[in-house]
């Protein structure tokens, strides 16, 4: 049975939740899930938006056949071609043998790439429309928000816009699918949205503030996104979150991430940590980078302006867990953070010489002295650490 989900008259949420799936795109953690919505319009002529991940194939044609009671399915939308979303077409196109599949240029060459398909596709410019008949459907591109192809779709009647990524969350919809059927401030999805945003959708900052402009000439009543929550009361804040974390701008707070194999480094990341409470700083998050996965470091580096690394040595080089760390920062090439430097060498180091390296690329703004110990750190290595905090603090009060 279909549970019947209503954006408006008509118009329905098909959203599926995915609890097995451990990594998506087979990195990112997924402790909380994470849904695939598609959404269908029944209208003179029917048009389902967008489908799901491939095992949920045979429920959304199940869902499709069932609400659209009797009537055939006339158009398929695709939005964006990632199998997250397309992985159901297949399925769709047998069960619906003459749908037309709607997309934009970009979409038709990775149609028949993944799926061989070449035939019943149509193509739709920027800004042309579709007649359902009540229902009309308008479409614009969203170039890398988040593949070359992806497009939104603007539904012009009800003021829906249909998103795919773009305000896009990880975590399972548990019941509520709207945004004032949730507690957000209570829940995990103010997390889960800046998650899913940082590491999916980040590193193309620029290219979401072109999508922002192109959209804020249109009224939405809805964002109907293909991951997570459905907004309708609180459209205001999602736009605001993206916009500010597309500029990357960086919140009062610090991110200290070590690599420490004997403590030696934690130790000297406990007491910076604490030398910038007593500073002042009250958003202060230490992370070891071999305990915790990168995507949830990520995050918080995109929520806060102060980044503090640290490293021991390893092999004459950084521990390999903060040089992952540092290559998926890079990847994404966030800007305008505030840099820390400390770490530990036994003999030759490494390290911090690494991440110092890395300081030369990625062009943040270092603040106060590295402090490198040798071995352990001693009191004085301590008293550096108090330094680098205190200077990195008035940074940060300062904002
Ligand atoms: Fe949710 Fe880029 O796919």
């Amino acid at each position: 049975m279909a549970l019947k989900v209503k954006l408006s008259e008509n118009v329905y949420w098909l959203g599926f939740n995915d609890r097995r799936k451990h990594l998506f795109e087979n990195q990112w953690p997924l402790e909380k899930g994470i849904t695939y919505n598609s959404y269908l319009i029944s209208d003179e002529k029917t048009a389902l938006i967008d489908t799901a991940e491939a095992p949920f194939s045979g429920d959304l044609v199940d869902w499709v056949a069932e609400l659209l009671e009797g009537k055939t399915l006339d158009y398929l939308i695709v939005n964006h071609m990632e199998p997250d979303h397309s992985g159901a077409i297949k399925e769709i196109v047998s069960a619906y043998p003459n749908i037309i599949i709607v997309g934009n240029r970009k979409t038709q060459p990775l149609l028949e790439g993944f799926y061989g398909i070449t035939e019943n596709y149509q193509t739709v410019d920027e800004g042309e429309t579709l007649s359902l008949g009540e229902h009309t459907l308008q479409f614009f591109t969203v170039p890398m928000v988040h593949w070359p192809e992806s497009m939104v779709t603007y539904e012009t009647s009800k003021n829906i816009l249909f998103s795919n990524d773009a305000f896009g969350s990880f975590g399972t919809l548990n019941g509520g699918v709207f945004d004032d059927e949730i507690d957000l401030d209570t829940s995990f999805y103010n997390e889960e949205i800046r998650r899913y945003y940082s590491n999916i959708v980040g590193k193309y900052g620029a290219q979401v503030q072109k999508a922002l402009a192109k959209l804020s000439g249109i009224e939405i009543k809805l964002i109907a996104p293909s991951h997570g929550v459905i907004w309708r009361s609180q459209i205001p804040y999602i736009i605001d979150r993206y916009n500010t974390w597309s500029k990357m701008e960086g919140e009062k707070g610090a991110v200290i991430v070590f690599g420490s194999m004997y403590g030696n480094t934690e130790k000297m990341a406990d007491y910076i940590a604490r030398f910038l409470v007593e500073e002042g700083i009250k958003n202060v998050k230490v992370y070891d980078a071999a305990k915790t996965h990168s995507s949830h470091i990520i995050n918080d580096i995109w929520k806060y302006k102060a980044v503090i690394l640290g490293s021991c040595a390893y092999n004459g080089g950084i521990f390999p867990p903060m040089a992952h760390l540092l290559s998926d920062l890079e990847h994404y090439g966030l800007k305008g953070r505030y840099l820390g430097i400390f770490g530990s060498a036994s003999w030759g180091g490494g390290g911090v010489r690494a991440i110092n390296n890395f300081a030369e690329r990625i062009k943040w703004d270092i603040v106060g002295e590295q402090v490198e110990a040798r071995c352990a750190p001693k009191d004085s290595d301590l008293e550096k650490c108090r330094s680098l905090a205190k200077e990195m603090a008035q940074k940060l009060l300062e904002l």
